[in-house]
């Protein structure tokens, strides 16, 4: 780790894995005054020069190399999830910060491990859930907390892909409850950290390979938040008008409400039909742009002022945990009660136990 990390000196920032998010973070590194993009490590090492070669970065196979490099502040983690546990205890060891993408793991158990041994971690680390940078999402947040629509009663989370992600990622995706809904997961424990109850249901509506993979292309999933709250998520891996990101909070004083985004805000009158508008943003990379750089930015201001950083390891398990409850939920068709203070430290990280659904 730097000696210093004064507000005057750019922080020494290294990317590990430099595929689809590595991409979207490497820009997001190199356009900030803050931050000295020194390193690429990629053993794909094509794709790390690539990428190191338009931002002036070093490029390397060794992602000890970086974490061997005493100048560095903090890396991203944007390899392939099973590398994550690893790679976090690795710069956790040489007090090097961590911005981490979603999930931890793919394995509870591990997560709750990783979790336990970076518990006295000296710098931060910090989870990759971007949504909650998202400047939409945010602000309902802050207006539910500021009292606007009164207790939260009800929130719906809706998250659909514009098409399923190839076979090959879909067989080692940990299936759609650990990789896709565990944002929604996240989004839910934004607003109601304390979640006792899941219960999800999955089903095989349009696609062979997914089904074949044993995994479900449309889920459904209802929480339950230690004050009766409800949440309801909507997840298909489809959706023939693009990126579907949307969210409701209701209340007794009203609701609140983030519609999805367009490129332009352009509509169209005409004898075909009346307010027809672009289509949908395509996918994260253009709906997340500006929560990706916000979370960067929170990194950032992390390592300088020494914070531990939210969301935080625990938060990752604690989605993670809500992940395994919908997938058994799903299976057996039972509803399943979770520790709903299980971010808050390994101990209160406790058993999810089933219940008459
Ligand atoms: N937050 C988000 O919106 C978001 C979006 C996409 C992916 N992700 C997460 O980011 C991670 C990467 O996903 P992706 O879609 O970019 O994958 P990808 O396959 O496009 O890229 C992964 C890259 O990591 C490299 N790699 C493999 N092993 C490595 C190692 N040990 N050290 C360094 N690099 C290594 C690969 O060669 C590849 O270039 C996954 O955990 C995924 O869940 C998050």
């Amino acid at each position: 780790m730097a000696s210093h990390t004064g507000a005057g000196r750019p922080l020494r920032l290294g990317l590990i894995g430099s595929g689809r998010i590595g991409a979207v973070h490497a820009a997001s590194l190199a356009a900030h005054p803050g931050v000295d993009f020194a390193w690429v490590a990629d053993p794909f090492i094509e794709s790390a020069r690539g990428l190191a070669a338009m931002y002036g970065a070093t490029a390397t196979e060794s992602v000890e190399q970086v974490l061997e490099d005493r100048s560095v502040d903090g890396v991203i983690l944007c390899s392939p999830t099973p590398t994550h546990v690893d790679l976090i205890l690795a710069a956790a060891e040489r007090d090097v910060a961590v911005l981490c993408e979603k999930p931890v793991d793919l394995d509870l158990e591990r997560a709750r491990s990783c979790q336990r041994a970076v518990a006295g971690a000296a710098r931060p680390i910090m989870i990759g859930f971007n949504r909650r940078f998202d400047p939409s999402f945010a602000a309902v947040r802050r207006r539910v907390d500021a009292g606007e629509i009164g207790r939260l009663e009800q929130l719906a989370i809706t998250c659909r892909d514009p098409e399923p992600a190839p076979e090959a990622y879909i067989r080692t995706s940990g299936g759609i409850f650990r990789d896709m809904t565990i944002h929604d997961f996240d989004m839910a424990r934004f607003f109601l950290p304390d979640i006792v109850q899941v219960s999800a249901h999955g089903s095989n509506l349009f696609n062979g390979y997914i089904r074949d993979a044993g995994d479900y292309d449309s889920a459904v999933v209802v929480l339950i938040g230690a004050g009766g709250e409800q949440v309801t998520i909507t997840n298909s891996r489809h959706s023939a008008y693009g990126y579907d990101q949307r969210l409701e909070a209701f209340g007794a004083g009203g609701m609140l409400s983030a519609e999805n985004f367009r490129p332009t805000s352009v509509r169209s009158y005409s004898s075909a039909g009346t307010e027809q508008a672009d289509a949908y943003e395509p996918f994260f990379l253009e709906r997340y742009a500006a929560a990706y750089r916000a979370e960067l930015e929170h990194f950032l201001r992390c390592i300088r002022e020494d914070e531990s950083a939210t969301p935080g390891i625990g938060d990752g398990v604690a989605a993670l945990e809500l992940a395994e409850a919908a997938a058994h939920s799903a299976v057996t068709g039972r509803t399943v009660a979770v520790g709903g203070a299980a971010a808050v430290g390994p101990a209160a990280a406790t058993r999810a136990t089933e219940s008459r659904g």
